[in-house]
């Protein structure tokens, strides 16, 4: 039997050693999405355990708080890579650009054998997301890394000894948008609490013996995101404050509070925290901000130029070409906002003049307001809307108040037509379940969780995942978004198996 060693490298990053084998996850060190993001707390203390040679690498997914391409260039290009193998061949493409020869692709639950008795089992977010989490079985003792993914409730598995997961929110809504203070506040601990529950329900589902608070929140160290470091205003609590939450919650599940450089031995399927002298545990926001000033201030590095109109029509034709399924039928008015200046772009249609100058010419639906020096990284290519709104320096109004799947995929995917196209085959699918008397559409309209482990109650049927509510007898989505749920009451509509629904249509 062999001992096994877990170190934490702060936020979702891990070093695990067993049967003579290293395998690294999730390194993070850099600043991330446009130099917003920092791992909290400092975890430069665990970075010499990072940079020392391992046999495997495992980064679940391509946000750049786990896939930190400064530091993995650094890593010895013969190390195996343990890919979640994405229906768009991101990370695959990634890692070969970073010149990695040896990369191992795995489906949603493949596992993959690193030496006797020691196996790696991959868990997708079966939907158009791409995220992962890696379960580590070493001598039967079960590491479930799931970070901030969220694979189906149903598909996790059980008996797990020490599970790993998000506590935290990492997200822009709703604390980039425009809410006043109270309805600001109503909606971040709405968030908070869907969050727990998530949590909860993860912790409930594996059985997890022990739980590792980590993915998060990260700090932010710009002086001008100084807001977002709130514990109470944002999404973004510490661990300290739900600690008690959760204590109630799973109390037959031992928490283990490491920081960056902390471990974990497991000898005989027993656990035994072992801290480190080199961890930081007390430090501060100031002075951290000053140590790494040189990292979140190069954002500002360089002239600001002025965009022009061209640029924002030429690239916003490329994004709707390349994504013409998901737009059919589609119209949406936004505004883009910048350095003074105001453009109105008319969604769903390709011909010219779909972007207007303007003061606010068709009184937009949506409205984005950053700086030029982002919106020039995003029109160049240089990074995503997806990062850009991670980073939390665009602010956003909507008018209606409602989240708009089709509108925040073409901007989050369209960069990978395959997850738009995904989202497509999401919305055709007609696979269903039946639970409490009712048939259900068997995957979540927003974001594809299977829907077995929703709650229903009070004529209320809410998704595990996001807590979107819909009317069980209509459908209508009551809470989260607009989309319609496909449910009928089986006794209404005769035998259980007739697949004849009269059902709104997504
Ligand atoms: S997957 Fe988001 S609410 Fe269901």
């Amino acid at each position: 039997m062999n001992c096994s060693v877990i170190r934490y490298l702060g936020h979702a990053g891990f070093a695990v050693e067993h049967a003579g084998l290293r395998v690294l996850i999730d390194p993070w060190f850099h600043s991330a999405f446009l130099q917003s993001w920092f791992p909290w707390p400092d975890n430069s203390s665990a970075r010499k355990i990072a940079e020392t040679k391992f046999d495997y690498l495992y980064v679940s997914h391509a946000h750049e708080d786990h896939f930190d391409r400064r530091f993995l260039e650094t890593l010895d290009k013969t190390t195996t890579i343990l890919a979640p193998n994405y229906r768009s061949r991101g990370m695959l493409r990634r890692f070969n650009e970073l010149g990695f020869a040896n990369v191992v692709p795995l489906d949603h639950r493949q596992s993959f054998e690193l030496a006797d008795n020691f196996t790696a089992t991959m868990f997708l977010d079966t939907s158009h997301k791409e995220d992962s989490g890696l379960m580590l079985e070493m001598d039967g003792f079960r590491f479930l890394d799931l970070n901030d993914c969220n694979t189906p409730m149903s598909e996790l598995p059980d008996r797990v000894d020490l599970l790993a997961a998000q506590y935290s929110g990492a997200m822009w809504y709703p604390n980039c948008y425009d809410y006043p203070p109270e309805q600001m506040q109503q909606k971040v601990n709405a968030v908070r609490e869907g969050l727990l529950d998530t949590l909860y329900r993860k912790v409930h589902l594996t059985h997890a013996r022990a739980y590792l608070p980590s993915a998060g929140p990260a700090c932010f160290l710009d002086p001008v995101l100084e807001k977002y470091n709130d514990p109470v205003k944002t999404i973004f609590p510490q661990w300290e404050d739900i600690a008690a939450d959760f204590a109630r919650a799973c109390p037959s599940t031992d928490v283990l509070r490491l920081y960056p450089a902390d471990g974990v031995e497991i000898a005989a399927g027993e656990l035994r925290v072992s801290h480190s002298p080199d961890a930081l545990r007390e430090d501060d926001l100031a002075s951290y901000r000053e140590r790494r000033k040189d990292d979140w201030g190069s954002f500002y590095e360089g002239p600001e130029t002025p965009i022009e109109a061209s640029e924002v029509e030429d690239y916003f034709a490329s994004l709707q070409r390349r994504n013409k399924p998901l737009l059919r039928e589609f119209h949406k008015h936004i505004g883009i906002s910048s350095g003074g200046r105001t453009w109105g772009v008319q969604l769903g249609k390709l011909a010219e003049d779909f972007v207007i100058e303007g003061e606010e010419p068709y009184d937009p639906e949506y409205v984005l307001i950053m700086s030029p020096r982002i919106l020039r990284a995003i029109l160049a290519g240089e990074t995503g809307w997806e990062e850009a709104l991670l980073s939390m320096r665009i602010d956003l109004h909507r008018e209606p108040d409602v989240f708009d799947l089709t509108f925040m995929s073409l901007l989050r995917y369209g960069n990978e037509p395959a997850q738009t196209q995904q989202i497509m085959r999401e919305r055709r699918n007609t696979e269903t379940i039946e639970r409490d008397g009712f048939r259900i559409q068997r995957f979540c309209p927003h974001a594809g969780e299977e829907l077995a482990h929703a709650t229903i109650a009070d004529g209320i049927l809410e998704c595990p995942r996001h807590h979107w509510k819909w009317d069980v007898n209509t459908g209508r989505c009551i809470e989260g978004g607009t989309l319609p749920l496909k449910i009928e009451h089986i006794e209404k509509c005769g035998k259980a198996s007739d697949p004849a629904m009269d059902l709104p249509s997504a």
